[in-house]
């Protein structure tokens, strides 16, 4: 017995300078990456980038889409079997949490949570599962900020103007969105009764076009819009409804938040639409960034900071170019 740790112990040791001690253990390391809505640009991109940091580290990434509690719970345990460390994760479901925290434990992996943070069951953020978000009141400020100067700018009178709030209320960073682009929107005289809410079922452009629609259809007499939602699928939506009613493109701004790819084909269509502007947010920090500090959790034992809140920046059909450009994307 003696004899045989020996035998290790020097076998170790001849073959540390020869693979080079970091190679070796990037090598054994592997990261599971499970984003709720797979289809979705914003988590393709979070995707490639996540991709970048395995590739310059040279850990192995395992990227699975789980759209409902069923399928995480199941892809949790799917991470498990392939012997991954630790993962990342964008639940479904962020009342999923201790149940989440309970399994990743039984499968002896780290997890950190991106964009939807987990909660408790009384509706408290897991504090002890890192997390990176964006910052959602703020974002949702700089969307009312948009809106408001575009009304100013049409030359609108704000009295005559209706409001869809397309609305995801059981995740709280939507609600914080929304609430702060409405905050915005009543500290200016917006009146309130003018505000619809339009309950999605989903967060994809579907769920929100279905939403919207019913608001627009109860309410004839309105002649111009604003809408906003959580993300650019959910402005999207609303746009597409108001297309769909037949409400010209100049009678509507719709601002969403994301930046990726639906977004900027919309800047990209001769025509303008009711899409007026996005708040541009960071991809690659959230999925760079995040697959970046797991790996120093597993490899280096080095915890990732508890909470990270990203910045968002305003981009409009006119100017997302330059803005693109700022930020360094391409
Ligand atoms: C949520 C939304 C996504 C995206 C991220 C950003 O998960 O569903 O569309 O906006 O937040 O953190």
């Amino acid at each position: 017995m003696r004899f045989l740790k020996k035998a290790l112990l020097v076998s170790a040791l001849a073959a540390a300078p020869l693979m080079g001690f970091g190679a070796a253990q990037a090598q054994d390391v592997k990261i599971g990456f499970i984003v709720k809505q797979p289809e979705e640009p914003w988590f393709q991109d979070e995707w490639k980038f996540a991709d970048q940091a395995a590739a310059e580290k040279g850990f192995e990434l395992v990227k699975i889409g789980a759209v409902d509690g069923e399928k995480l719970m199941a892809a949790i345990d799917n991470l498990g079997a392939q012997g991954v460390q630790g993962f990342i994760v964008c639940t479904p479901d962020v009342k999923l949490g201790p149940g989440m925290v309970a399994k990743a434990a039984a499968n002896d992996m780290k997890m950190m949570t991106v964009d939807d943070r987990l909660v408790d069951a009384s509706g408290a953020p897991i504090e002890s599962v890192p997390h990176m978000g964006i910052s959602a009141t703020k974002i949702g400020e700089t969307v009312g900020d948009a809106i408001m100067a575009e009304i100013k700018n049409r030359g609108w009178n704000i009295a005559d103007v209706g409001a869809i709030r397309v609305s995801y209320d059981q995740l709280p960073t939507a609600t914080d969105r929304v609430e702060g682009a409405i905050s915005v929107l009543k500290a200016g005289g917006f009146p309130e009764a003018n505000i619809f809410d339009a309950p999605q079922a989903k967060t994809d452009t579907e769920a929100a076009l279905n939403a919207a629609t019913t608001v627009l259809n109860a309410h004839p007499d309105i002649k111009y819009w604003v809408a906003f939602g959580l993300n650019d699928e959910a402005a999207l939506g609303a746009v597409r409804a108001t297309e769909s009613v037949g409400i010209p493109a100049e009678n509507v701004i719709a601002i969403g938040i994301g930046g990726a790819e639906s977004a900027i084909n919309e800047f990209k269509k001769p025509d303008p639409t009711g899409f007026a502007g996005t708040v541009i947010i960071s991809p690659r920090r959230h999925g760079y960034e995040t697959a970046l500090n797991m790996y120093e959790w597993i490899a280096n034992d080095k915890a990732p900071e508890p909470l990270i809140l990203t910045s968002g920046t305003l981009a409009t059909r006119d100017n997302y170019e330059q803005v693109r450009k700022d930020l360094g994307i391409e």
